[in-house]
């Protein structure tokens, strides 16, 4: 379901100094299935696409890309006019990676790539596991937190969820989902990338296969105020941290006006127990160097 020019959050792209490790983790861990593999690069899915994330083999560990999903060929077009009107540099006329047939990729603020396209290839879900059924958001900690809410409102036509202080984060979505990118001020990294579960049963399941591994959940789980979800985060091999989250709020009405929290009241991160955001944003993963990988 969608309002906007873009449809879905469609995946994240990082590039790791430890490829073995961060698979490990997506699969066996998070429990994703690995779709393709190719020159250092694997693909990986929960839902029935051919890719929700992708990890690359570098020198680095940073964000690669972040991919959206254009709602159809006039939003993609319209999508590009606004990236050229706003100025930001064209790093492809095609499609980054493999298995998506249409799009480009533009260098958005704070050196965040973006891939907007469409028509990416199936891969249908068959083996049964124990992973997540989609790729849902992304969480990052821009230096100018209200210039890049303007980016995604005015150039990707994202809604406004929820907004904590002044400026202090905003939570941003471009379907049902409460939220897709959600944004808190930070150091200019990307905090997380999470995917949906059906309940929180699958979140404690995450948590023991962790201590079965001698490692523990960073956070969680817990019950975030803005959004409403039940999540669980671990950190991967890179740095940034993966979430596992369940009973997301749903939009329905395009027009429901932004829930506004003050930034004394803490109820808008944790309901559930006590505040301990500094530790827990301390994690993170910085875009990549653009240069050759
Ligand atoms: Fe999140």
């Amino acid at each position: 379901m969608s309002w906007g020019l873009i449809s879905e959050m469609g995946h994240v792209a990082i590039q790791t100094t430890r490829l073995d490790a961060s698979v490990f983790d997506a699969t066996q861990v998070l429990g994703l299935r690995e779709t393709d593999r190719e020159n250092g690069t694997v693909y990986l899915a929960a839902a029935d696409v051919h890719h929700e994330l992708v990890y690359t083999e570098s020198e680095h560990d940073g964000i690669d890309h972040i991919g959206l999903v254009a709602a159809d060929d006039a939003a993609l077009a319209e999508i590009r006019h606004r990236v050229d009107e706003a100025g930001f540099e064209i790093v492809s006329e095609r499609p980054l990676e493999k298995g998506i047939s249409e799009g480009f990729a533009f260098v958005g603020p704070e050196d965040f790539v973006y891939e907007i396209y469409l028509g990416m290839s199936r891969d249908v879900a068959s083996n049964g596991g124990f992973g997540p059924d989609r790729f849902g958001h992304i969480n990052l900690h821009p230096k100018n937190v209200e210039a890049y809410k303007d980016f995604l409102v005015e150039v990707l036509d994202f809604r406004i969820s929820d907004i904590i202080g002044d400026d202090f984060a905003f939570f941003l979505r471009c379907n049902a989902d409460h939220h897709g990118i959600a944004l808190i001020a930070g150091r200019g990294s990307m905090h997380h990338h999470a995917w949906q579960g059906q309940s929180i049963v699958e979140l404690g399941k995450l948590g023991d296969r962790l201590f079965r591994l001698g490692r523990r959940l960073v956070w969680g789980p817990v019950r975030h105020g803005a959004g409403h979800n039940i999540a669980a985060y671990f950190v991967e091999p890179t740095g940034g941290v993966i979430e596992l989250y369940t009973d997301l709020e749903q939009i329905y009405d395009d027009s429901r006006p932004p829930v506004v929290w003050s930034m004394d009241d803490n109820r808008w991160f944790n309901r559930w127990g006590v505040y301990n955001g500094e530790d827990f944003r301390s994690h993170g993963t910085f875009p990549a160097p653009r240069t050759k990988k």
